[in-house]
């Protein structure tokens, strides 16, 4: 995380878990004191870099926070229009990002974009917090990985520590569901949500806490296990690759990155297309993340992003699926523009 080891809560198995309940602190209890709760100003608005990660979006939606879309680019989020809503809306509370290897689209924000989230906490209004998932922060899918920018020398820089909470865990490490999770910040921020845990747990499961330790002992061990799961991904993320140019190379039927990192290949149809391809692979045996789902409220407002994980299945499945996928995404975008003549 970057961070020195006092400014680190380590806490059980979700960093889901963590900023669900960071999120909830801030809203009702209030980060530095019971005045800067977000629920004492009416509505409350988020930032939302799309596409992006569903389950961030449930957090906001559980919660009543409403939340306001902001495109991503290939060097993270439209930051002219981040720092454009948030002059003129003193209701935007926060703002997610995944900095690197974002969910779904790979993206790595770029140096200038991390010192301007960094910059955020002097244009917004009060108790403004951007919560900095670094979920995918050692899952490098080639050597020469592509280096992020430190969010806290950025803040410290800019007088605005208290601005930016981190989370990561080794979901993706270890296992899902029997991980550890982690979140950074600045002594004010944990000192209020500690009193909220301090409400509500006795502590994390330590036992697992010492599994973690022993297993990775040193950033050493860390590296030469993220080797593995690479050497385990590369051949899926090819397959899915190639198999999307192999169909989509010079046409205009799809857009995609290749990502260098991470879990996802975020593809793009043409506009009104993703659902349908999702329902006429799912028709073929063919499980994709449903459409929309990448979006705020389930809502892709061109119908065009689909998100897929290659992690799970044999390379052989990956390729077999994808054969699925490209003819499915062939499939819809005909059937839409037969659609759009009559
Ligand atoms: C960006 C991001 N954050 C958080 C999580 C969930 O992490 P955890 O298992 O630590 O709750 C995921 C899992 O897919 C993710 O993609």
């Amino acid at each position: 995380m970057g961070v020195e080891p006092a400014s680190v809560l380590v806490g059980g198995s979700s960093s889901l878990t963590l900023m669900f309940q960071m999120m909830l602190t801030a809203y009702q209890f209030g980060l530095k004191d019971a005045a800067s709760a977000w629920k004492n100003e009416g509505e409350v608005k988020f930032i939302c870099p799309v596409p992006g990660y569903d389950r961030h979006y449930t957090v906001c939606e559980q919660l009543g926070i409403k939340m306001i879309n902001v495109p991503m680019t290939s060097t993270g989020p439209d930051m002219d229009a981040v720092e454009s809503l948030l002059k003129a809306d003193k209701s935007i509370k926060g703002m997610w990002c995944v900095p690197k290897y974002s969910n779904p689209t790979g993206v790595v924000y770029s140096d200038e974009t991390v010192e301007r989230i960094a910059k955020l906490g002097q244009i917004a209004s009060a108790n403004f917090r951007v919560f900095w998932d670094n979920a995918y922060s050692v899952h490098d899918l080639t050597a020469n990985a592509p280096q992020l920018a430190s969010i806290l020398d950025a803040t410290r820089r800019n007088g605005t520590e208290d601005s930016v909470v981190q989370f990561a865990s080794t979901s993706k490490i270890t296992h899902a569901g029997s991980g550890v999770a982690f979140v950074a910040a600045s002594a004010a921020n944990l000192a209020g949500f500690k009193k909220f845990l301090n409400s509500c747990t006795i502590g994390p499961d330590k036992v697992n806490q010492i599994r973690h330790t022993r297993f990775l002992p040193n950033k050493e061990a860390l590296m030469a296990h993220m080797g593995k799961h690479a050497a385990l991904l590369n051949p899926r993320f090819d397959a899915v690759l190639s198999g999307l140019s192999k169909a989509f190379e010079g046409t205009d039927l799809g857009a995609w990155e290749k990502p260098v990192g991470g879990y996802f290949v975020s593809f793009d149809t043409r506009k009104n297309c993703a659902k349908e391809t999702v329902r006429l692979a799912a028709e073929a045996g063919v499980k994709l993340t449903p459409a929309g789902a990448t979006y705020p409220y389930g809502k892709d407002p061109e119908d065009r992003n689909i998100r897929i994980a290659p992690s799970v299945p044999t390379v052989p499945e990956v390729v077999g699926a994808m054969e699925v996928f490209v003819t499915c995404v062939k499939l819809a975008s005909v059937k839409q523009q037969l659609a759009s003549i009559s």
